[in-house]
């Protein structure tokens, strides 16, 4: 059987996820049986890294969720809308989803995992947080026997770079975001990282799979790093500390009505810390539980190959899943695999 996969978008996520597969030698069996059989991009003009026969690129992309031929709706062109109507059309029309959209999944988990409910597809996730971190399979999967109690993170690659680079070389703000973006660490409007959003969507999507409950945007507190210049980190230094954009989500018996305290801020944090000495665009969190404790992951969390391994580990998982159940996905696989309507409702 090959799996046919429609991507969504060319840019810095989606010119990884094709330069993968293009070039499956030596990576998982099942790559062998995926291809791309059309990707819709907002310009046809546009010079691309990767190359196609013609015909293979659209501005269409309401075509490719209606292609009776796709069986993956790979979704890595970002923002809202379309993105969401895109999402939901495909589900509709009986498409498994992968996505990276952390925007769209933060505020309407809810609506795209009924749906995927009601038509039995998986929507997967992973490369939404973090980037190449495989987290949301952790907490889903590996760390399903604990009751999770708090998760405390570096989760944003380009505030992290930015900070970084102003602790090591006194560099300003500006300067170092152009570098982000230049680097295709930023999202399409950078406003989204530096104020602290694209941190809380993450946030929310962890608390919401570890604690089980919906978490709304709403309820989190949340600062970005615009205001900090070189003198605070200066200071900073001096008094033994380095500040680092953390999200915070933990069980408490008083901050909310659901008894979880979540926000996102910069943070002073002690240089002995382990968080403090993780730099450039790495991302780490660490997960406390009972009874593990305390388990920290880390790696890249932004950038073209990390989150292209995400998402293509995810269309791999999707296609293992329906090679192993022949009736398309069940609801014990869609939790299994991390993409239970459940866990958000
Ligand atoms: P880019 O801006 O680099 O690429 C977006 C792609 O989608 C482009 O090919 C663009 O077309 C296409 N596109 C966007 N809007 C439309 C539209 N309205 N109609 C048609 N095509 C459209 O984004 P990224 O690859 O950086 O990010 C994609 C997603 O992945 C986002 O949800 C982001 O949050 C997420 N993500 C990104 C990471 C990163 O490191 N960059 C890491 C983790 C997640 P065209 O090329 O013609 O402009
Ligand atoms: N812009 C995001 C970041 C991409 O810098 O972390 C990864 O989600």
């Amino acid at each position: 059987m090959t799996c046919k996969v429609g991507l969504l978008g060319l840019g810095t996520v989606g010119t990884g996820v094709a330069k993968i597969l293009q070039d499956p030698v030596d990576r998982h069996p099942l790559l062998q049986e995926i291809e791309i059989a059309r990707i819709g991009v907002r310009s046809l003009l546009k010079p691309r890294d990767v190359e196609f026969p013609d015909g293979y690129i659209t501005e269409d992309l309401q075509s490719i969720v209606a292609d009776p031929e796709i069986d993956i709706v790979v979704e890595v062109m970002g923002g809202i809308e379309p993105a969401k109507r895109l999402i939901l059309t495909a589900i509709a029309n009986g498409k498994h989803i992968v996505t990276a959209n952390k925007a769209v999944i933060a505020r309407y988990g809810d609506e795209i995992f009924t749906a995927a409910k009601e038509h039995g597809v998986y929507v997967m996730l992973e490369a939404a947080v973090c980037g190449g971190i495989p987290v949301i399979q952790a907490l889903k999967q590996s760390l399903g026997a604990n009751r999770i109690t708090g998760i405390t993170g570096i989760i944003n690659g380009t505030t992290n770079y930015i900070l970084s680079r102003m602790h090591a070389e006194g560099a300003e703000f500006e300067n170092t975001l152009e570098d982000a973006q230049r680097l295709g660490y930023a999202e399409a409007d950078p406003t989204a990282d530096v104020d602290g959003f694209d941190a809380a969507d993450k946030i929310a999507i962890l608390a919401s799979l570890a604690f089980g409950d919906r978490i709304k945007l709403d309820d989190i507190y949340r600062e970005g790093i615009r205001t900090i210049t070189s003198a605070d980190i200066a200071w900073a230094k001096d008094l033994g500390f380095v500040i680092k954009l953390l999200g915070i989500a933990r069980r408490s018996n008083d901050k909310t009505e659901k008894g979880i305290e979540i926000r996102v801020h910069p943070t002073l944090v002690p240089q002995t810390h382990p968080l403090a000495s993780i730099n450039g665009v790495t991302n780490a969190i660490r997960v406390e539980g009972d009874p593990i404790g305390e388990v920290v992951f880390s790696g890249p969390g932004a950038g073209s190959g990390a989150t292209a391994s995400a998402v293509v580990a995810d269309i791999v998982n999707v296609v293992a899943a329906l090679k192993a159940s022949s009736k398309g996905a069940s609801n014990e696989i869609n939790q299994l695999m991390g993409c239970s309507h459940d866990r958000y409702a």
